[in-house]
């Protein structure tokens, strides 16, 4: 166990609830009680089912005859079913009247803007897929995406999906390394990219990032470029080749691949608690299943909505939430490529007033980044076409909620802020709009069929009120399979903490009323601006500097960003700590990992304060980053090894 409990215990107290407005209700997919009732029972007393009626709206080449199979890790859904997702999210609504409604709506940082109805998606993910099935790619082998937020990210996701590739996306604000290390552990044959990409009114080279990485990435043969900005890019004949180009040269009918329920569909890299990113590995039926009924009820998705999450596609929730869940549910997406705060501060509110925007889907970092601005640049703009919001990646606190709410809802929108993970796949606990009374800072109840509990050290359910451990109690359909290449460390890491139970790493507790309040994190997992980051990996990149002897990488509360990264480094004999050094190991992060993971600080000290079994003493370190300057003049070597003594019989 991580933390001891004791010191995640619970000190928010939030009485403001909200129902939600009888009109939203009245006119929601889940708005009438005895149908949540109904749908409740059957997902508690039969999941199987519950799940069997979910999946008959969705299409299957082979239908399935068992639901569920295995058990904790080792669960399988939908197993003899064969389906494709992508054909799902498309092909399934050309019949119907999605056939000609927008499936995306794109916004370029510049200002220029595309639509594309379902059926000219369809198209284009249909040529897209003939170009990789050309480059000689079949089902089963890994393609990167390494892309801007451009309707071609979109397009490749699906585009593997049709073909059963599995597909790899990665952050485009990821560095090249960050980007080989991941290539290489998935065994990418491909990567689709861009010449560049548009943020804050610079390109984004990102076909240059992965000039760099392609040398050492053995298995990699083909680049496929996607051109965005038009900037010049370096050529490797043989093994780029232009979409633009091969895109005129394929037909536009592509037959979607079946592929077996329980066949690879991504793999996906979230930080952990050692310096080695996992690739989490989703699979097709299971996923496809949860992310649809999650889509459809919790953003009450209808087809004149205009739904927009601000998620990057290199992000779990931009897979779930910007691509598969809402398509497959046949509705409009709306996508931004660029900075929120481009050119001006009201960019967003000024594309919801353009587009209509009816969903907002946001982390709180945006929130608390916009609640900082002033109301004045959302009030200048007609947000009246909105009526439901979201947030999701970080605890979002009262006080943020609240303006979100009156300044953005117009106190008219309901707010679910959804609790879910990267290995979850979809979300877990999170209010149903039409039917939930919400609290600012409460994710609220668990979704159809999830368990969630929470636990003390030994594994044992503690009273509601009581801060604890936040398990699952049983599989669910989206859950991650394994680690890449590494189950071992799957079983190790969330399965076996709490035996049969799913170790989520986060605290929380239940109140009387069943609601969950989540605490953050309770491992070396920090949360910065909503982007997860493993303490570890940021010190493996610290230390791989030739100056550094050792560091140590706590989180510190930071009133916008939730947890800002706070470094403390003992550097090698005859090296000087001095400012220019502390400039120079923040970029070398940046450039092993990316920008996201930069330190906000850097603090020398002569030795890092262990326990007696050489254990970093975290908890000192994370107090002594959170008092800031009382602890002395942060350009001096700070002398942590009296502190360690001091404090030795407190951490054991
Ligand atoms: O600590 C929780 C926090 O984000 C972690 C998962 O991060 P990631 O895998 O990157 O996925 C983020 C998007 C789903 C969780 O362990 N987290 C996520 N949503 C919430 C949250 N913390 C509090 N409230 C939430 N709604």
């Amino acid at each position: 166990m991580p933390q001891e409990p004791a010191a995640i215990a619970s000190v928010l107290q939030e009485s403001r609830a909200f129902p939600p407005p009888e009109a939203f209700s009245r006119a929601a997919v889940v708005g009438d009680s005895d149908r949540h009732e109904r749908l409740q029972a059957l997902s508690r007393e039969a999941p199987e089912v519950f799940w069997r009626e979910v999946s008959r709206e969705l299409h299957w080449f082979q239908p399935f005859t068992t639901v569920r199979s295995g058990s904790g890790p080792d669960t399988r859904w939908f197993e003899d079913g064969t389906t494709n997702l992508a054909y799902n999210c498309l092909d399934r609504h050309l019949e119907g009247p999605a056939r000609n409604r927008a499936a995306i709506i794109w916004e370029g940082e510049p200002g220029d803007t595309r639509t594309l109805t379902y059926l000219e998606l369809h198209r284009e993910v249909c040529r897209m897929a003939l170009v990789l099935s050309e480059l000689g790619l079949a089902k089963g082998d890994c393609v990167g995406i390494y892309m801007p937020m451009v309707p071609e990210a979109a397009i490749a996701m699906l585009a593997c999906a049709r073909l059963g590739l599995v597909h790899s996306v990665v952050f485009g604000g990821f560095s090249s390394e960050a980007l080989k290390d991941r290539m290489n552990d998935a065994g990418a044959r491909a990567i689709i990219t861009a010449d560049g990409g548009w943020r804050r009114g610079q390109v984004v080279q990102l076909k240059a990032q992965v000039d760099a990485a392609a040398p050492s990435i053995p298995t990699l043969e083909h680049v496929l470029v996607v051109r965005r900005t038009g900037t010049p890019v370096a050529w490797t004949e043989g093994r780029d080749v232009w979409w633009h180009e091969r895109r005129s040269l394929v037909g536009e009918q592509h037959e979607a691949v079946p592929v077996g329920a329980e066949d690879r569909l991504f793999i996906l890299y979230t930080s952990g608690t050692t310096g080695k990113p996992k690739g989490l590995v989703h699979t097709t039926g299971g996923y496809m299943a949860q992310v649809f009924l999650t889509s459809r009820f919790i953003f009450d998705l209808k087809e004149q909505d205009v739904y927009w999450c601000t998620a990057d596609v290199g992000w779990i929730t931009g897979h779930s939430y910007v691509v598969y869940g809402p398509l497959l549910s046949g509705a409009t997406v709306f996508m931004y490529e660029g900075a929120p705060l481009h050119p001006g501060p009201d960019r967003f509110w000024s594309m919801i007033a353009r587009w209509g925007i009816t969903i907002l889907y946001t982390a709180p970092t945006a929130i608390r980044t916009f609640m900082k601005l002033g109301d004045d640049h959302p009030r200048r703009h007609d947000m009246s076409t909105l009526r439901l919001l979201g947030t999701v990646g970080e605890p979002i606190n009262p006080e943020a909620w609240m303006w979100y709410h009156r300044t953005i809802g117009g106190e008219r929108c309901p707010i679910v802020d959804t609790w879910w993970q990267t290995e979850t796949g979809a979300i877990m606990i999170a209010p149903l709009p039409g039917i939930t009374t919400t609290r600012p800072g409460s994710a609220t109840q668990p979704f159809f069929g999830i368990r969630p509990d929470i636990v003390d050290g030994q594994g044992q359910p503690v009273p509601d009120g009581q801060g604890g451990y936040l398990v699952i109690r049983e599989a669910w359909p989206s859950m991650a399979r394994t680690i890449h290449g590494d189950h071992a460390r799957y079983l190790t890491q969330y399965w076996s903490q709490v035996p049969g139970s799913y170790f989520t790493g986060d605290g929380a507790r239940r109140d009387a009323d069943g609601c969950y309040w989540i605490m953050g994190r309770v491992d070396d997992v920090i949360n910065v601006a909503g982007h997860r980051l493993g303490t570890m990996e940021i010190e493996s990149a610290l230390v791989s500097h030739a100056a550094v002897a050792e560091a140590a990488v706590v989180g510190r509360p930071d009133e916008v960003k939730g947890t800002s990264v706070v470094a403390f480094v003992t550097l090698k004999a005859g090296r000087k700590g001095d400012e220019a050094l502390k400039g120079e190991l923040r970029n070398h992060v940046a450039t092993e990992i990316g920008a996201i993971a930069r330190p906000e600080e850097i603090r020398f000290t002569d030795a890092l304060p262990k326990t007696r079994s050489g254990k970093i003493m975290r908890r000192l370190l994370r107090e002594l980053a959170g008092g800031g300057e009382a602890f002395g003049d942060t350009t001096t070597l700070e002398d942590l090894s009296v502190l360690a003594a001091l404090r030795q019989d407190d951490e054991g």
